[in-house]
């Protein structure tokens, strides 16, 4: 148990990558749920930001978004000196895929773009940080396995050794200058706002679109799944009572296969197996994770509230309702990428 019962209450935060999946269910959450913390949402708009995601909160006078990059120095410094006393920092190349396939700089963004958020903090001591991050730095666990906080890192793909070295890199801050810098390590997401690159998105809006979904390999890998609303609270939790240069991972542990998700998200779609298409699996493809999620849950206290079959209902119905905003995201640079990853992708 923790004997620091101290709580961190923010002011003025600054949230990057607002405009990505969990960034910007963050900032929706954080105005519902901390009305008295102002919000300085962060991001580059790459490919995966979309302005779209924060619709609603312009008019809202404790948001204030600004198109800026972690990667710059100057304008980090500038944003942290406007009554800033905490920083999450949810902005990162997040596509294992796109790692595979090279191109977009995902050591540029995470790990230099987190050593810039730590630099701009380590000059204003009073800062608070929380670094997102995921289970995948631990890589696959076997059977029987679950990894907590003291688990090795052993990254499987580019996407998440990067990540790596942006936690590494932050507990490097902590212990060589005090940073006051927490880390959270979640499961696998789903709810609204996700990029159609990622496999729930994908596979609805294939569905709708009339394709096939393209399951990777056998389709035995299993994975974690926590509604992002969950996560939210997940993080906010650990910013304000969170030890500093503390680890803390975070799952629903409701862990099933791909398969089982895939044939789920046909079900309630109303197709059947036929839809389904196996292809070449994804290269270095980690077969499970799996998350002891037990210091999280008994230090401080939180909880998911949803429950994956009932999530995944609501989530499905969600891209359902809004095709607008997923075929304006499938659309231009999408495209390419689809062709890329899929066109040549061998059935098996
Ligand atoms: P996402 O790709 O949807 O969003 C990332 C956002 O970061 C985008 O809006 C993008 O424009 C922005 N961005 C990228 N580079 C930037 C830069 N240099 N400067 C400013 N903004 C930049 O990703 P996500 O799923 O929302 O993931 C957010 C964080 O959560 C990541 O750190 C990811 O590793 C972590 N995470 C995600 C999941 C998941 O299931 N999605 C699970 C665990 C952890
Ligand atoms: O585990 C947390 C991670 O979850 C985050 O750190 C990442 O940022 C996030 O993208 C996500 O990574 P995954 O690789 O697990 O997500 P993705 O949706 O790409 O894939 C989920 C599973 O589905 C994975 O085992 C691969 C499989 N898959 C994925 C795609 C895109 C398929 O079978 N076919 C597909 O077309």
């Amino acid at each position: 148990m923790s004997t620091d019962t101290s709580v961190f209450q923010a002011k003025r935060l600054v949230v990057t990558g607002a405009a990505g999946f969990i960034g910007s269910n963050l900032a929706h959450w954080l105005r519902v749920h901390r009305r008295d913390t102002s919000l300085v949402c962060v991001d580059a708009l790459t490919y995966a930001g979309n302005l779209a995601n924060l619709a609603g909160l312009e008019q809202d006078t404790g948001f204030q978004f600004v198109r800026g990059d972690i990667r710059d120095a100057e304008l980090i410094g500038r944003l942290l000196d406007a009554g800033v006393d905490g920083v999450i920092n949810a902005a990162a190349h997040t596509h294992v895929d796109r790692s595979l396939l090279g191109g977009d700089d995902f050591a540029g963004t995470n790990v230099g773009g987190v050593q810039v958020l730590l630099e701009a903090i380590k000059q204003r001591p009073e800062m608070r940080f929380l670094q997102v991050s995921t289970d995948e730095v631990y890589g696959a666990q076997g059977p029987d396995e679950r990894a907590d906080e003291e688990t090795a890192y052993r990254p499987g793909n580019p996407y998440s050794a990067t990540k790596s070295g942006g936690d590494l890199l932050t507990l490097a801050y902590v212990r060589s200058f005090g940073l006051n810098a927490v880390i959270t390590r979640c499961c696998n997401n789903y709810g609204p706002f996700q990029h159609p690159e990622k496999v729930i998105p994908l596979f609805v809006t294939n569905l709708l679109a009339g394709k096939p979904v393209p399951l990777y390999g056998d389709g035995l890998h299993e994975r974690e799944w926590l509604h992002v609303e969950d996560h939210c609270a997940a993080i906010v939790c650990v910013l304000e009572t969170g030890r500093a240069g503390d680890i803390y991972n975070i799952t629903s542990s409701e862990r099933i296969t791909n398969l089982e998700l895939t044939r789920r998200i046909v079900e309630i779609m109303g197709r059947d197996e036929r839809s389904i298409r196996y292809v070449q699996d994804r290269p270095g493809h980690d077969r499970r994770y799996a998350l002891n999620d037990g210091k999280i849950r008994g230090e401080l206290g939180w909880r998911p509230r949803h429950l994956f079959a009932d999530g995944l209902k609501q989530t499905v119905q969600w891209y359902i309702e809004h095709q607008d905003w997923s075929s304006t995201v499938r659309s231009g640079e999408y495209r390419n990428y689809y062709e890329r990853q899929y066109g040549r992708r061998i059935a098996t």
